[in-house]
């Protein structure tokens, strides 16, 4: 096998996490970067894996309070800054998916610089969903396509959407068992990991197990073996 997975994390329990230890909400999120980090440098040293998409801000993020909002936006500017060199050093290409016109002018122009700066990278691909709703990302596919003459393929649709690829492997941090408007199109055969461990917690070695049990599951894609 060769770089052919795509994995997709809803990194959910930063918030648990930090109030465990008696601490502030966004020192979780903090934690949870560095997270993100460690998790993408393991992928992209990964012969299978060929693609990450990390949940990191839902078109319903919004309604939490102000300044956790605020903290976030800060933490992603931050993120991104920082991790310029570690893409490029790690070959890895930056392909943010969502709608991110919803951010500061300053937050867009960095989002597209990394971008455009990765593009020449072919190892692994991180995409970050920012402002990423799953029915947000249809609608503006139907949209685009909405004056087609013909029928709408599947084909049409996929690549239409920010993300054009499907979902290998989706794991969900933090306890609970659903989706939350994360690549519903593009789960329709993923193999689902739940995980108690808040996702400042998890680590390299709790996704080796993951990947392992996955090689163990059989997959049909609705046909008999
Ligand atoms: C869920 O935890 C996590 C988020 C809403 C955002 C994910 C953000 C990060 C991992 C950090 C920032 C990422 C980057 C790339 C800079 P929660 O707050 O819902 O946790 P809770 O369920 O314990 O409240």
């Amino acid at each position: 096998m060769n770089q052919t997975l795509h994995i997709a994390i809803i990194m959910d329990g930063n918030g648990r996490w930090a109030e465990k230890q008696g601490q502030k909400r966004v020192k979780g999120h903090e934690q949870g970067a560095k997270v993100v980090r460690t998790i993408t440098e393991f992928c992209a040293a990964h012969k299978n894996i060929e693609r990450l998409t990390l949940y990191a801000f839902s078109t319903e993020n919004w309604k939490r309070p102000r300044l956790e909002v605020e903290f976030l936006m800060k933490l992603l500017e931050k993120y991104l800054k920082n991790e310029m060199e570690v893409y490029i050093k790690n070959n890895i290409r930056f392909e943010p998916i969502g709608d991110i016109r919803a951010f500061s002018t300053s937050l867009q122009k960095l989002i597209k610089e990394v971008k455009q700066k990765t593009e020449h990278c072919d190892g692994l691909v991180q995409s970050l969903a920012l402002n990423y709703g799953s029915h947000d990302e249809i609608l503006r596919a139907i949209n685009t396509l909405k004056n087609e003459k013909n029928d709408i393929t599947d084909e049409m649709l996929s690549n239409a959407l920010d993300c054009k690829h499907q979902v290998d492997i989706m794991i969900r941090t933090g306890g609970d068992h659903r989706i939350s408007n994360f690549l519903l199109w593009q789960l329709s055969y993923a193999e689902l990991f739940f995980t108690d461990t808040l996702w400042p917690d998890f680590n390299e070695e709790e996704l080796k197990k993951i990947l392992n049990d996955f090689t163990k599951r059989e997959r049909r894609f609705g046909g008999l073996n």
